[in-house]
């Protein structure tokens, strides 16, 4: 994936969504690296935000993207399909997602989910999961685990529309 920000062109729902992002980023509670990042993820019409939080238990650390997804399920945004989430931080380049909010952003949005990687300064990328995250694991690709998944009550409570 090229790593260079190129001028895009934004509709007026994507600017909303890194808005939102840049928003959520206020909140954030990065005490130990300072580094601040906001997500904004479109559950079919809703926009669910998130920010990362630190811990002094450094592992306990959550992402801005998983605390967007994780908010989701709370609220049952979670039951519309996921389109696409903006994230953003003060760098100089576009941010990019870590291999754990990858896996779950394919989990919840697919290889199609368009991601728009922001940084302050205003640079855009628009890409998308498959980008991200080529052949990213998937339970019921895999041999046997469709019978682990539907044995387990609850697994996945809500409807994909
Ligand atoms: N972080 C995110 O919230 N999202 C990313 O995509 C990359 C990293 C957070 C985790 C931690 O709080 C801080 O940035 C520094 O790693």
């Amino acid at each position: 994936m090229a790593r260079k920000a190129k001028t895009v062109t934004l509709s007026a729902a994507d600017k909303a969504l890194i808005a939102a992002a840049i928003e959520a980023r206020e909140c954030a509670h990065a005490p130990w690296s300072n580094f601040k990042v906001g997500a904004a993820a479109r559950f079919g019409t809703r926009v669910i935000k998130g920010c990362n939080v630190e811990f002094d238990v450094y592992g306990l650390t959550n992402c801005a993207e998983r605390t967007a997804v994780f908010a989701a399920y709370a609220c049952k945004a979670a039951q519309r399909k996921l389109t696409a989430i903006a994230v953003v931080a003060d760098t100089p380049q576009p941010v990019s997602p870590c291999g754990a909010c990858r896996q779950v952003l394919f989990e919840c949005g697919g290889a199609d989910l368009r991601v728009l990687l922001t940084n302050l300064r205003g640079d855009v990328q628009v890409v998308t999961m498959g980008d991200l995250l080529p052949s990213g694991f998937q339970l019921d690709a895999q041999a046997g685990a469709k019978r682990a998944r539907t044995s387990r009550k609850n697994a996945w409570p809500y409807k994909k529309s």
